[in-house]
């Protein structure tokens, strides 16, 4: 049954809109976007479908086709650490902008894991903008909608994320990827060259970024930040770069792991434009490195898990995302690709394929 019509059955009545959103993975470039640096995320094949309609109350439903129920709460209600949460930070905002105001009826169908570092709540909110948009008439622009949804985020999770989910998942389609300037917000859509294959792997350690580690990561580059008088760490001048060697660990290591990530995240981009894949391989495995020694996001069952993944035949294997745990992403000669994610999964109970 199509998503619409599982709106009416739930309902009663059609939707006003509906919106379908990928969620994404990063292949490099890690805490570079909140730091004026450059990442390269692409589109995953998994996505969330949302339905809605203004209901004329105060209260919103919302509904999952995961779970039984509905769970109801009241319009304006500030978050309370629930999955809801998103869509509530969705609705504030579109109510703010005019496109949407007083309870909602909404109908959510995901397969994109949460936890998993993979922007299942960047996907959310951005179908939800997107379809209130739709509702109100309105012809959003993609980059403003990214906006709103790092607001969202920033303002009413409560979570200092950068724009890179954002702008992932509202202009990436897989087989592609989306090299983004988090400076000026310019990008370029380059197609994955063929033979590669990127495989998205579960870890099985959960992660929640509201948990605070990613928050004290932020927090650390502000600190550097400013003791280097700037605004964008990964973009420094040779006078800062050797003020940044004299800062205090841990500010030293976290300014070292997002000046030297931009810079692969760069090379990265130009090695995937010239279908290099030994040089996108190596950056990816050094920007493991870096992740895990310098801004110490990773823990010790996925370096584990990423060690095993290059001694196995992966050319270049990385943690994806915010860190300290989800997915870690493998690139594989895609003719190896099947075997290897079947060897690989059999050997590691606990991690799947995402
Ligand atoms: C999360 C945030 C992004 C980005 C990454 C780390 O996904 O939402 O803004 O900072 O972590 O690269």
């Amino acid at each position: 049954m199509s998503l619409s019509a599982q709106f009416v059955a739930a309902y009663g009545r059609a939707p006003t809109a509906t919106a379908s959103v990928p969620g994404r993975v990063n292949l490099i470039g890690e805490h570079t976007d909140y730091n004026g640096g450059a990442v390269l995320p692409a589109a995953i094949e998994r996505k969330i479908d949302i339905a809605l309609a203004p209901n004329g109350s105060s209260t919103t439903s919302i509904q999952s086709t995961r779970f039984n129920g509905r769970i109801e709460r009241p319009t304006g209600d500030p978050k309370r650490n629930e999955w809801t949460d998103y869509a509530m930070g969705a609705l504030w905002k579109a109510d703010a902008l005019g496109w949407l105001s007083g309870g909602v009826d909404l109908l959510i169908e995901s397969n994109v894991p949460d936890g998993a570092g993979v922007s299942s709540s960047a996907a959310l909110i951005t179908a939800i903008l997107r379809a209130a948009a739709e509702t109100a008439n309105v012809k959003a622009d993609p980059v403003d909608v990214a906006k709103h949804a790092r607001a969202v985020e920033n303002e009413y999770i409560g979570m200092p994320c950068g724009i890179m989910d954002q702008l992932a998942v509202g202009l990436a389609s897989p087989g592609s990827a989306l090299a983004l300037n988090t400076q000026d917000l310019s990008f370029e859509v380059i197609d994955i060259p063929a033979g590669w294959s990127f495989a998205v792997i579960h870890s099985g350690v959960r992660r929640e970024l509201a948990d605070g580690r990613y928050k004290a990561r932020f927090e650390e580059c502000q600190s550097a930040a400013d003791a280097l008088e700037t605004d964008t760490l990964c973009l420094l001048d040779s006078a800062q770069q050797d003020a940044m060697e004299a800062l205090p660990d841990p500010l030293k290591k976290r300014a070292r792991h997002v000046t030297s990530e931009h810079l692969r995240t760069v090379q990265a981009t130009a090695a995937m434009k010239a279908s290099d894949l030994e040089a996108f391989a190596r950056l990816m495995n050094e920007s493991h490195r870096s992740y895990a020694e310098d801004f110490e996001a990773s823990t010790p069952e996925i370096d584990a898990l990423i060690a095993d993944a290059v001694d196995s035949g992966a050319r270049g294997a990385r943690l994806t995302g915010g860190g300290f745990g989800g997915c870690i992403v493998v690139l594989l000669e895609s003719q190896l690709e099947a075997d290897w994610i079947g060897a690989f999964l059999d050997r590691h109970p606990g991690t799947w394929q995402v």
